[in-house]
């Protein structure tokens, strides 16, 4: 159980709280996890007081609950559980740019049994910096008689390399860099957290797991969903901000680290930063030839018509912001040197699928001289991180028969049947490492700013209509992507298949 404390939600009558935050504190509660004094305290600009925070956020569960209920899922909302968990929420109206509700909440700190605090930024990332001061102004990041200060930040943290120095710079002055925790919530993901425990609780790959061995990764991030309800944020932000320096470099450096010599936050910490850091700094001119840029038009999704991004609402008619991206980068260490890393991850594609495919380079010697050595295909390892969560590895058989032929054939592991996933919205495990002060699945100021340096000649080349193609959606992003990876002699591995290439 994790140590009484309050927490405090700036942004609280904002999306993500409603969608994630509430959700998994709810869980955590449910499992419990929390402190039976812990309380949870929403700051906002919305017209609230406790009893209709707790209803608008009632109401928001229970509608998701109907809807899981329409597709035969079961219901999350447990009412005494819910009525029980809701006297933890409380709500002060406030400006947080402001000063006047810092004093409240050393009131509010001061009147509770643990002077411990967690500060959760769930607002947009210009006010992360400001929060902060303002917060250190006050007094209330100092940290005293073994009691806790921390500070949560949501992505996107930073908006280039530059401002996300400043903001680190600025946080850094006013508390130390453990009481910070930058959320990527894709460390979250059991499946994200169980690369560690493939490569590294297990013989038998990592012997692999290098140059010799791999010919290229591919990391990809597909989406079926356009741009929703968000094109506030997402077109001041594109494909590449919103997931590349976070999301899939967590993935490339989960995937590409050297064994941490301990299971512990500095030690994992410190390896990522490290392989992040060795990714070769493209000029903007490299970067260009190394990239693809996409937007979607008009397309079919299933059945349904859907309209391109230009005509999404709230999308500024003249917006040259991608909704897809696909880039190639080279880690330049030891175990990488020559492999490259293909990314790619876009809005309005045929299906969704988070996965990371090694391709393995050629056995070294065709000695089955009948076969048509074009028939040995490459082994693949597929990691799927969702959905159909799982590992699939295709190898060469031998197919009955009085001839030598042989096949691509797969092992697999599927989570399901293994496991219990249990419906949980991935932030549980984050908000519980915070609240137990874990950092280790929490993003450190220099991984940050490695992600950055290497994202930045991509922002620098793409001047304002810099190569910007439509792909229909539905479709798996332009034809200069496909040109991308083609021209290296390589094709994608198929969106939505957990198998690779040349398998039935
Ligand atoms: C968010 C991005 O961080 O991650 C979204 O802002 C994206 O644009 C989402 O849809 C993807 O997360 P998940 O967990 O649905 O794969």
């Amino acid at each position: 159980v994790a140590d009484d404390t309050t927490l405090f939600i700036f942004g609280a009558s904002g999306d993500l709280v409603k969608r994630l935050l509430i959700p998994s504190l709810y869980h955590l509660d449910r499992d419990g996890l929390l402190d039976d004094a812990m309380r949870i305290v929403g700051i906002d600009l919305a017209e609230h007081d406790d009893a209709s925070f707790r209803e608008h956020l009632q109401a928001f569960l229970a509608d998701k609950d109907a809807a899981n209920h329409a597709e035969g899922r079961d219901a999350d909302l447990d009412p005494d559980t819910w009525a029980a968990f809701a006297q933890r929420l409380h709500y002060r109206q406030g400006d947080f740019t402001q000063s006047d509700i810092y004093a409240e909440i050393a009131t509010l700190i001061e009147a509770g049994t643990s002077a411990n605090a967690v500060f959760y930024c769930a607002t947009g990332s210009r006010f992360f910096g400001a929060i902060a001061t303002r917060l250190g102004e006050a007094g209330l990041l100092a940290e005293r008689d073994g009691q806790y200060r921390r500070l949560v930040v949501e992505k996107p943290f930073g908006h280039d390399l530059e401002s996300a120095r400043t903001l680190n710079a600025q946080l850094l002055e006013v508390m130390q860099e453990r009481q910070i925790y930058r959320i990527d919530h894709f460390l979250g993901k059991e499946t994200v957290q169980n690369i560690l425990v493939a490569r590294f609780a297990n013989v038998l790959f990592e012997p692999f797991w290098n140059n010799h061995y791999i010919d290229h990764i591919q990391i990809t991030a597909a989406e079926t969903v356009g741009v929703e309800k968000r094109a506030a944020f997402y077109d001041r932000t594109g494909a590449m901000r919103d997931m590349v320096p976070n999301h899939l470099f967590q993935l490339l450096a989960m995937v590409a680290i050297e064994p941490p010599s301990a299971f512990g936050a500095d030690a994992l910490r410190n390896e990522k930063s490290k392989v992040l850091e060795a990714i070769r700094p493209w000029t903007p001119q490299e970067a260009a030839a190394n990239s693809a840029r996409g937007r979607y038009t008009a397309g079919r999704m299933g059945d349904a018509e859907v309209p391109g991004y230009l005509d999404e609402e709230g999308v500024d008619p003249d917006s040259q912001t991608e909704t897809y991206v696909a880039m190639k980068v080279m880690v330049d260490n030891w175990r990488w040197i020559g492999v490259p890393f293909y990314l790619r991850t876009g809005k309005r594609m045929s299906a969704r699928d988070t996965e990371i495919a090694i391709c393995f380079k050629p056995a070294p010697y065709a000695q089955f001289r009948d076969t048509d050595v074009e028939r040995m295909a490459a082994n693949w390892l597929i990691i799927q991180i969702q959905p159909n969560e799982g590992m699939w590895f295709d190898f060469q058989a031998k197919r009955p028969g009085p001839e030598l032929e042989m096949d691509t054939v797969k092992m697999g592991f599927a989570y399901k049947d293994f496991f219990e996933l249990p419906a949980v919205t991935g932030y549980e495990t984050l908000i519980y490492d915070c609240l137990t002060g874990d950092q280790m699945l929490f993003q450190r100021a220099d991984t940050i700013e490695n992600g950055w340096r290497a994202v930045q000649p991509f922002l620098d080349a793409w001047t304002e209509t810099a190569d910007l193609a439509d792909y229909p959606a539905g479709e798996d992003g332009p034809q200069s992507a496909h040109d991308l990876i083609e021209r290296d002699g390589r094709q994608w591995h198929q969106v939505g298949s957990p198998t690779g290439p040349g398998v039935a």
